[in-house]
């Protein structure tokens, strides 16, 4: 099949080289002339595991384009998917400027049938307005040509995207109970048949409901990691282990385990803003959502909770401190840093006077750049953030090791050279990675969330710490 896939992003990129990968003929749109350079000249502009390749031999098989040409972009595919951004806006709601803009373009273009294909996260409705754009444009041009909106919300994961599009959990589609609409529903079956081949995965609906189910999905999945982090500072009171807790509750099928880790606050481009949006949706037609402002307030407070740990135990003024911080990316096996947990809280240890040694195993350049920005007023604070290219670089002489990010290798590192690295063996972990019983055999204070502490009692001394009062 003849695909566009407007907005060549995360989602954008991976979806246009899957579909390729399938046997499909993609081309791939962006107004980001930076990024098509890169991908015409052999680069990936994201980090994602196994992208590269099903990028590779799709490009060798002359099956994807990468092109800023509008017009070129709509007269290629019968099937136009708008995979762009949707930021907040002020006010929490999703900025659907990009998608507006993407469905005019078709609108301003398209000279026969198209099946549009909303895979950005867009708010319940939006179908309609990119209905109406289109139909705006084609008004402007005096002709009259036949088009479907579908609604095809992705659920695919960073740091997981090319495995979760290929062996989707689910696909869901939502299109219009008419004829246009029944044909865009066949278009859409053809497409995704090969990745119903075990079993069929594709849930059909209407379109309002198949534009909520993505923002329903994501509220779930914020709402269990809130609850957890919630109970994780109960648990630092009352001296329990939330990661026992979490094995206790996760064995219940009902439950289940995924998504009930206490951390350092969830982060990335999907979950505060979808919540915030949904909540904004809910204000919209008269109705409030309070679990889900209470999910997001928790979250807020949460980012903050290791920075708290760290002047609870060396002070409010960390002038003259150094901080290792392993981790910056809001999760493992990606470089995206929108709403990343480390961001808060590296800006908190600069604005208390430290200084920050960072690494990331793939985020390093992204961060440099957001960074930048986030600090652009503070140059003094600024000039106390450096990168280093190890692990090891950023632990040698420092006061303390801070973990934001679980990424594998820091999983298991060598704390005997730890130990040796750091001024003193101190590591607040905002990942719960290290076990506290072994931190205390080792001698090495050990904060972490919602679990019990070890801290230096006299020279060499430790015990197992579990109220903090
Ligand atoms: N990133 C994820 O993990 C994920 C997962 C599921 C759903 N989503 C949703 O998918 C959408 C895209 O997210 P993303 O992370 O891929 O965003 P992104 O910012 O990585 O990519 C969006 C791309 O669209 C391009 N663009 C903007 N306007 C355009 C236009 N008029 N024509 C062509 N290109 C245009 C931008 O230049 C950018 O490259 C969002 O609605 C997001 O909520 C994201």
């Amino acid at each position: 099949m003849k695909i566009t896939i407007i907005g060549t992003g995360y989602v954008g990129l991976v979806t246009g080289a899957c579909l390729a990968d399938i046997g499909n003929d993609v081309f791939c749109l962006d107004v980001d002339s930076r990024k098509i350079e890169i991908l015409n000249n052999g680069g990936v502009p994201i980090h994602e595991p196994g992208l590269k390749e099903v990028i590779d031999r799709n490009r060798a098989a002359g099956r994807l384009h990468f092109s800023t040409d509008v017009a070129a972009g709509v007269a290629h595919g019968d099937v136009q998917f708008i995979a762009v951004g949707t930021p907040p806006d002020d006010d929490g709601s999703a900025d659907l400027q990009y998608v507006v803009a993407a469905a005019r373009n078709i609108g301003r273009h398209m000279d026969g049938f198209k099946v549009i294909v909303d895979k950005s996260t867009v708010p319940v409705g939006t179908a309609e307005r990119v209905r109406h754009a289109v139909t705006d444009e084609l008004k402007k041009r005096g002709v009259t040509h036949r088009f479907s909106v579908v609604s095809n919300p992705e659920f695919l994961k960073e740091g997981a995207a090319v495995e979760d599009f290929t062996r989707p959990d689910r696909i869901v589609i939502g299109s219009d109970d008419d004829e246009a609409g029944d044909y865009a529903r066949e278009q859409m079956k053809r497409l995704y048949k090969p990745f119903n081949r075990n079993h069929e995965r594709t849930m059909y609906m209407d379109v309002r409901s198949a534009e909520f189910t993505k923002y329903a999905a994501n509220a779930m999945l914020a709402t269990r990691i809130s609850f957890m982090n919630e109970l994780a500072n109960l648990a630092d009171r009352v001296g329990a282990d939330i990661e026992a807790v979490r094995r206790g509750i996760g064995s219940d099928p009902r439950i289940g385990y995924d998504f009930l880790y206490a951390g350092a606050g969830y982060g990335g481009s999907c979950f505060p803003k979808d919540v915030r949006a949904l909540v904004r949706t809910a204000a919209e037609y008269g109705c409030s959502l309070r679990i889900l402002d209470a999910v997001e307030a928790v979250n807020d407070d949460q980012k903050q909770v290791l920075f708290e740990k760290i002047i609870a135990r060396l002070g409010n003024d960390l002038t003259g401190r150094t901080f290792a911080v392993w981790g910056l990316a809001f999760k493992p096996n990606t470089d995206d840093m929108r709403e990343a947990p480390s961001r808060p809280l590296v800006a908190a240890l600069l604005g208390r006077g430290a200084s920050v040694r960072a690494y990331d195993p793939v985020a390093a350049d992204e961060a440099r750049r957001v960074f930048a920005n986030d600090l652009k007023d503070n140059p003094d604070a600024h000039s106390r953030l450096s990168f280093a290219n190890t692990q090891a670089e950023t632990t040698a002489g420092a006061d303390a090791l801070v973990i934001v990010t679980e990424w594998k290798a820091f999983k298991s590192p060598d704390f005997n050279a730890l130990k040796r690295a750091l001024k003193t063996p101190l590591i607040f972990d905002g990942r719960n990675l290290y076990e506290p019983e072994a931190m205390a055999e080792l001698k090495i204070q050990y904060h972490s969330i919602g679990r019990p502490e070890t801290h230096l009692v006299e020279a060499e001394t430790l015990y197992l710490h579990h109220a903090r009062g």
